[in-house]
């Protein structure tokens, strides 16, 4: 490993050059971090860090991480939970133990309590479930499609990206339509709370205030909605939540509540940023873009695993190790973290041939988009590729001359965000 001047307040392993903690470096365009990270993959592919900037908790003893950069190295962690646990954080950075227990619910926990939550909700993700929504869906992003030809030329993510996903996690979780937008807003607050620009936009001082402001707003009206559950049982996921028992036990408000906050997290940011990313590749690479439109159906499948992986929407996951054992020889230490970058293995020459080519029709596209297998995968993942299927198909059939500007992004080691983005529907 490099050596550089170790600014960590304990020994540890050599800082690497590459300066992954820094808020400057995921301030960067995708390409230089790119080369960063093809730097890494080819010369150092397990790297030591300092502690993040901007954390929620900075710990005297927090000595750093280890960034694991390659597609096959994030594979094995991924796939060894006891191995590398995801309850002692998911996060590169620390986090209050009360701000965990209120948003994480099971993305934060493991076998056997993990199994038993994710179950009761994974029902409702499988592909024949999905398939159920498909129309649903699909007459969602029509009108999303409609208003946009009504309105003309505007902000992208507002009027296009962000709605599909807002309305079909919240149908489903049978979040009434008025407050589907408040809910929105709030879920991107909680991943953008490192970036000092919407602290600053939001007069907020600090990304603990952030945190807690934004879980206020998703919390009070998901404990409204449970309640009403009650009282009067419908056919959504909030339901299944109040009715549910685990080891003879209903869930606990707190529970609820954090389930409803990973979903609203999870299920609205990413697939609205893969949407955003891949319009804009769609208007940078106009010979991808007629080639697809000349048969979305027969060619969506492909598509849409190549603007997952181009997108990398999620961009990093956390995992502690369990005991002491090893990565490609480097000695990992019992309570070290390893944060895996999945922009980087979704770029990994060893995997992709061109890597950094966008190549509608790559196939086989073994992306860890959605992460590297094992029990946390993505269970969204059905539900993500049913509406980017959608929405594209109507895009690209109804707005044929649909082009995006530069799209101003979120500054986040966690997330892969599209602020605003400039649409003009005339080309
Ligand atoms: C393009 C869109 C999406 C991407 C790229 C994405 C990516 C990811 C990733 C990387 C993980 C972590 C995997 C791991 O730790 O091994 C994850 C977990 C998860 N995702 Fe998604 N996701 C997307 C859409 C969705 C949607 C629409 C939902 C719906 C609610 C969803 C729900 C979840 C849940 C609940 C988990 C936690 C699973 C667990 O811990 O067992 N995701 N997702």
């Amino acid at each position: 490993m490099t050596t550089t001047t170790s600014t960590a307040t304990t020994p540890g392993p050599d800082l690497d050059p590459v300066d992954l903690s820094s808020l400057e470096f995921w301030g960067r365009p995708m390409a230089e971090r790119d080369a960063s990270f093809a730097e890494l993959r080819s010369q150092r592919p397990i790297s030591w860090h300092r502690p993040p900037e901007g954390m929620l908790m900075p710990g005297e003893d927090d000595p750093g991480f280890w960034a694991v950069v390659r597609h096959e190295d994030i594979g094995y962690v991924s796939r060894n939970p006891k191995l590398f646990c995801s309850g002692q954080g998911t996060q590169f950075q620390d986090a209050p133990a009360e701000l965990l227990e209120a948003s994480q619910s099971f993305l934060a926990m493991d076998a056997p309590r993990h199994t038993k939550l994710r179950k009761i909700v994974s029902a409702a993700f499988t592909p024949k479930q999905v398939r159920r929504l498909e129309d649903r869906i699909a007459g969602r992003a029509r009108s999303i499609v409609d208003e946009l030809l009504d309105h003309g030329d505007g902000d992208f993510v507002s009027l296009v990206a962000k709605r599909l996903p807002m309305g079909t996690i919240y149908d489903l979780m049978g979040a009434p339509e008025e407050y589907q937008e408040s809910l929105a807003e709030a879920a991107d607050l909680l991943v953008a709370i490192n970036d000092p620009d919407v602290l600053q936009n939001l007069g907020l001082e600090d990304p603990l205030q952030a945190a807690g402001q934004a879980l206020m707003a998703l919390l009070g009206p998901a404990l409204e909605l449970a309640e009403a559950r009650r009282r009067a049982p419908q056919e959504d996921l909030m339901t299944n939540l109040v009715q549910a028992e685990v080891d003879g036990e209903s869930l606990t408000d707190n529970e609820i509540g954090a389930f409803f906050v990973l979903l609203s997290v999870a299920g609205n940011d990413t697939t609205r940023n893969t949407i955003a990313h891949s319009m804009r590749r769609l208007t940078e690479h106009p010979d991808q873009r007629a080639w697809l439109a000349e048969d979305h159906e027969g060619r969506a499948r492909t598509a849409v695993e190549e603007f997952i992986r181009h997108a990398s929407p999620v961009v990093t996951f956390r995992r502690t190790a369990t005991q002491d054992t090893e990565l490609r020889g480097t000695p990992i230490a019992e309570g070290d973290k390893v944060v895996m970058f999945y922009e980087s293995g979704n770029r990994d020459a060893e995997v992709f041939t061109d890597p950094l080519r966008f190549d509608l029709s790559r196939d086989p596209n073994p992306h860890v988009g959605f992460g590297g297998g094992g029990p946390h995968f993505c269970m969204g993942n059905m539900l993500a590729r049913t509406q980017l299927r959608q929405i594209f198909s109507q895009l690209l059939a109804r707005v044929p001359d649909l082009t995006v500007g530069e799209p101003e992004t979120l500054r986040s080691n966690f997330v892969h965000a599209v602020k605003t983005m400039p649409c003009s529907i005339r080309g």
